[in-house]
């Protein structure tokens, strides 16, 4: 039988983590949970309330509320990141995140903390990139689907400031935790990305499992 292990994958919007992360929940039978959608949900669901109040919201959240499907709007991603940075809302979605780690049989979680301060002790941890074009593009590729029109340039815009607002905010920022490691996207396709993870993946579970006793 497999061991139980536990994957962080953090980095920037539209990094291609959300993919890799459901590939990898998927080759290794793991539970898999999108981090960013339990801020967008607080995000539409507490507008430009105050960090009391969206802590509130953070705090009455449950799992139906994640698959709404206009959480994953353009609109979405930027109100998530708004209320993100609340130290309040941060606190309020912690223990569901950090019990979601802590399943007995592992998990794969993506965000833009997880390596750093949900799931410090992960088994394994990347940190996924890709030039923020090269994003834009894939992210713009993925709103037009939706049937959201949108610029290019506008999307390249939503992506820069997100990025900011993300690595600029006091608490929990967007940063690479010294032990991830990283994985830059940006002239890799889809099954390219995945395999380049897998293999990290692999790596880190043979060392692992070489480590521990018994
Ligand atoms: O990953 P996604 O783009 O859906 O995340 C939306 C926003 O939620 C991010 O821009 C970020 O501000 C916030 N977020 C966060 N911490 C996480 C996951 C998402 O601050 N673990």
């Amino acid at each position: 039988m497999q061991a139980a292990m536990l994957i962080a994958i953090d980095g920037p919007a539209a990094s291609g983590k959300g993919t890799i992360a459901s590939r990898l929940a998927d080759a290794f039978h793991l539970p898999y949970l999108d981090t960013g959608l339990l801020y967008r949900a607080v995000g539409l669901r507490a507008g430009a309330a105050p960090e009391d109040a969206a802590a509130a919201v953070a705090r009455r959240l449950d799992a139906a509320d994640l698959a709404d499907p206009a959480l994953h709007t353009r609109a979405a991603g930027e109100i998530a990141s708004r209320v993100a940075v609340y130290p309040g809302v941060r606190a309020a979605l912690l223990d569901f995140q950090r019990r979601f780690a802590a399943q007995p049989g592992g998990a794969v979680l993506d965000g833009r903390d997880i390596g750093t301060v949900i799931a410090p002790d992960a088994d394994a941890k990347l940190f996924v990139t890709a030039r923020p074009e090269v994003r834009a593009e894939r992210r713009w590729k993925q709103l037009a689907g939706q049937g959201e029109a949108v610029s290019l340039d506008e999307v390249l815009a939503d992506i820069r400031r997100r990025d900011a607002r993300d690595s600029g905010r006091a608490s929990a920022p967007l940063v690479r935790a010294a032990d991830a490691v990283l994985l830059d996207t940006s002239q890799m396709d889809i099954s390219q990305s995945v395999e380049a993870a897998r293999r990290i993946v692999e790596a880190a579970r043979g060392r692992w499992e070489t480590s521990r006793p018994g």
